[in-house]
């Protein structure tokens, strides 16, 4: 574990001292993986009422600077053909050990901001965009729900309405996307104790109902920041994998280090950098460029087990 963080300081220093020399790079889009459907669907903003496919509007989410479907596609998908590649191996049962739950891979940070949802919804697409694979993207963020919004869609009921009322199928709140491997889980109706109902038995029961349900599907959990609520620490020890986002630019070592020890249960972490091109002079908003580093820890039970790069 310790060499995990290790890791992890090392290459933010990297970072940090690179980016005294290194140029701008420019807002990282999202990756936009085929769509079932030809552009003339696209500019409909759709409500969801009894319906349960929805049009994710890909031009708009270009023109909010989130998406980018052509410009330097090619760099976006291989920056994050190296993050999921081993996340899709052991959600398949293909990587180096077995994993319980190996399809339930969980995007956290440290603290808020750090580009949860929006590498959330990067690797979803990123997943989705796969031959072989599907993906169900669920924002688990549920006290600051975002991946509705950042995808131009609606609210609607979703995974808050499952862990309070277990008579309501997973599938009756699941919503199909225009594109065709990726489906939704909202967060859900709003509810004052949110974050609390991540922690609940109502909730271990969803996810374990998740993992065998759609085994065959890795499922991305948006989640709450690690050192602002103990809920997202519990949600985590349910997990097989985990991601754990630092803002390159702004997180302490400190606060990593702390984020790291919360996680320390889960069998798999890696850990995703990304660079904050406000380091740089005349950047403007986020990068990513070289700017993720990762760091793949293998534990068992709370022990500090190997850690190893993974080759790419
Ligand atoms: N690599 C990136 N490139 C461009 N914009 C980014 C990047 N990472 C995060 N952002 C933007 O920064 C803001 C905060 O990121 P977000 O994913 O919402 O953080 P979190 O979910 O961790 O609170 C959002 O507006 C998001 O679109
Ligand atoms: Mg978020």
């Amino acid at each position: 574990m310790s060499s995990l963080i290790e890791q992890a300081a090392r290459r933010l220093e990297q970072l940090r001292q690179a980016g005294a020399e290194m140029p701008a790079v420019p807002p990282m889009p999202i990756v936009s993986p085929a769509t079932s459907k030809p552009e003339a669907n696209v500019a409909k903003k759709q409500t969801v009422a009894t319906s349960q496919r929805i049009e994710i509007d890909l031009k708009a989410l270009a023109a909010s600077g989130l998406i980018s479907p052509d410009a330097s596609r090619s760099h976006i998908a291989d920056q994050y053909r190296v993050i999921k590649r081993p996340l899709i191996k052991n959600a398949m049962g293909k990587g180096a050990s077995i994993l319980a739950n190996g399809n339930l891979i969980m995007i956290t940070s440290a603290l808020p901001g750090e580009g949860k949802s929006f590498n959330s919804i990067n690797l979803a697409m990123s997943i989705a965009a796969e031959l072989d694979n599907t993906v169900m993207l669920v924002d688990a963020d549920v006290a600051r729900p975002s991946i509705m919004r950042m995808l131009g869609l609606s609210p609607s009921p979703g995974l808050l309405d499952l862990v309070q009322d277990d008579t309501l199928d997973l599938s009756s709140v699941l919503l199909k996307t225009n594109i065709d491997k990726l489906t939704l889980l909202p967060s859900g109706t709003p509810h004052p104790r949110a974050t609390e109902l991540l922690a609940s038995d109502a909730m271990v029961k969803l996810l374990e109902d998740m993992a065998s349900r759609y085994s065959d599907r890795i499922i991305v959990f948006d989640s709450p920041p690690l050192l602002i609520t103990t809920e997202s620490r519990v949600l985590a020890t349910h997990m097989g994998q985990l991601v754990l986002v630092v803002n390159a630019g702004k997180t302490l070592k400190a606060d990593v280090r702390q984020a790291v020890a919360a996680i320390e249960s889960c069998p798999v972490k890696m850990l995703l950098l990304n660079r904050s091109s406000s380091l740089f002079k005349g950047g403007y908003g986020y990068g990513y460029g070289y700017g993720y580093g990762y760091g793949y820890g293998y534990g068992q039970g709370g022990n500090s087990g190997q850690t190893q790069e993974q080759p790419s």
